[in-house]
């Protein structure tokens, strides 16, 4: 088994907010959005919205959702389901682990 993509420090990820992993590194379709919530955990998401092009990784991450910036839908960080919106599709949501401080991806496997 993987021991994931190391694709950032958590640091590098300021608490609410998020950043995107280019799809070169990951090697999947979309880029994926890696999303730091007011707790802390992390979470990683398809970083384009499932409505039109936003990336999630702009929008803002609060107690377990993230609202894309363009038209407020909300998505659940730990299935990706859509809670609102326009967006009508669930995001695609991949397994993230944090070890001593590094965020490391598993582009594809469920959470
Ligand atoms: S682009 Fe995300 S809700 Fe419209």
């Amino acid at each position: 088994m993987s021991d994931g993509i190391r694709v950032a420090s958590l640091d590098d990820i300021p608490q609410g907010e998020g950043i995107a992993i280019d799809k070169a590194i990951t090697g999947t379709e979309d880029d994926i959005a890696l999303l730091r919530d007011t707790d802390d955990t992390v979470y990683a998401l398809n970083d384009t919205c499932t409505h039109e092009t936003a990336s999630l990784a702009q929008g803002w991450v609060e107690e377990g959702f993230v609202e894309c910036p363009l038209h407020s839908s909300k998505f659940c960080l730990r299935s990706g389901e859509v809670q609102g919106l326009p967006a009508t599709r669930n995001a695609c949501p991949h397994r993230v682990e944090v070890r001593d401080g590094e965020v490391y991806l598993f582009p594809g496997e469920a959470p």
